[in-house]
């Protein structure tokens, strides 16, 4: 049986649960946020599981805390509209959007900006990011004590419905984080509504808090309606979209053909003459998945034909990986 990493959970105690949060709670939240570890915040939605979104190894973390069988791309919480604009390129309709609903709970897909600082594990390799400011003070008093945007998917394990109570999120993650923070019941109770605005021509990728017609009346325009992606319920429209090198991907190689590029993983490597990343020499998984994405487009940029990939364990973090590594790896039309 693949394990989903229910049995494996992260070296973590029992979270301290912040009940009243005051300055000294938000700078240790900060702090820990700093230190790459994870702290569950309260937003108006549901609750978030936060980390943060420039340290690709707490990204990680995040998909290990929550068991998730597959990579999909988060949003990134940020204070201000300056902030968001330094991580996305925003489109005049984007920007109005912006405008009119943050903070509050819209997601705007936007390009991301080249350089950026984001990790590449946060948009599951994709040029885009999701982004939006949340409307709820706790949730930004935690990014001012943090400094770090904070890549955060609802607080709760995969498949069970997502958090809208501290007592939910402790019931849930309570071994898995390392912090909290109550800010008792959400608002909305309800995920955001995740729009695509890469394009002029606004998509609906997941309905939400905002209804479709605020978005419309806003926008001047209907909007474009993604049809959900059947094999991913929680990730519309995202499979057509999402990274795919161009190199052929060959999976489970014990060796290496002459020309092939070697993703490794592990302390024992074939040998080969060819371009060679190791997503973790000391066959780490959260490790391995925070270097997946960066991994196989520095791979794919060498121009090789094929990407030789030795086998990766199937337990925690490396059923997602091997989710990952086999759609990549199947043949395109
Ligand atoms: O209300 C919310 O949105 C909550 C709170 C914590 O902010 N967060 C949340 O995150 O629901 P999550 O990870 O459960 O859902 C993220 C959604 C998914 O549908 C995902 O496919 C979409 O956003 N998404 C994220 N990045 C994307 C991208 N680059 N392109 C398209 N869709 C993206
Ligand atoms: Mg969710």
């Amino acid at each position: 049986m693949p394990n989903t990493g229910d049995s494996k959970p992260p070296a973590h105690n029992e979270a301290a649960v912040i009940r009243t949060p005051d300055a000294a709670a938000f700078s240790a939240a900060g702090q820990k946020i700093r230190a790459g570890e994870l702290v569950a915040f309260p937003t108006e939605t549901v609750y978030g599981l936060g980390a943060d979104a420039t340290d690709g190894t707490a990204v990680a973390r995040i998909f290990a805390a929550k068991g998730r069988p597959r990579f999909n791309p988060l949003i990134v919480h940020v204070a201000t509209l300056a902030e968001a604009e330094k991580l996305g390129i925003f489109s005049p309709p984007a920007l109005r959007l912006a405008a009119a609903f943050w903070p509050g709970p819209l997601t705007i897909v936007v390009e991301r900006r080249p350089g950026t600082a984001i990790a590449d594990l946060v948009s599951a390799g994709l040029n885009t990011l999701a982004l939006r400011i949340p409307d709820h003070p706790v949730a930004q008093a935690l990014l001012a004590a943090a400094q770090r945007p904070l890549a955060a998917p609802s607080a709760n394990r995969s498949g069970h419905v997502s958090a809208t109570s501290a007592q939910h999120v402790a019931a849930d993650l309570g071994d898995r984080v390392s912090m909290i923070i109550d800010g008792g019941p959400t608002r909305h109770g309800l995920e955001s509504t995740v729009v695509d605005a890469t394009s002029d021509d606004i998509a609906l990728l997941r309905p939400g808090a905002i209804t479709a017609e605020a978005l419309e009346r806003v926008s001047g325009r209907f909007l474009r309606r993604v049809r959900a992606d059947p094999d991913a319920p929680s990730s519309p429209g995202q499979l057509e979209s999402h990274y795919a090198p161009t190199a052929a991907l060959r999976l489970n190689a014990r060796t290496v053909e002459p020309g092939e590029a070697l993703l490794a993983f592990g302390s024992v490597l074939p040998a080969t003459a060819g371009p060679v990343i190791n997503l973790s020499a000391h066959g780490d998984l959260v490790e391995a998945a925070a270097r997946l994405f960066s991994a196989l487009r520095s791979l794919d940029a060498k121009g090789v034909k094929t990407i030789a990939v030795m086998p990766i364990p199937f337990e925690g973090l490396g059923e997602a990986i091997n989710d990952r590594l086999t759609r990549a790896a199947a043949p395109r039309g």
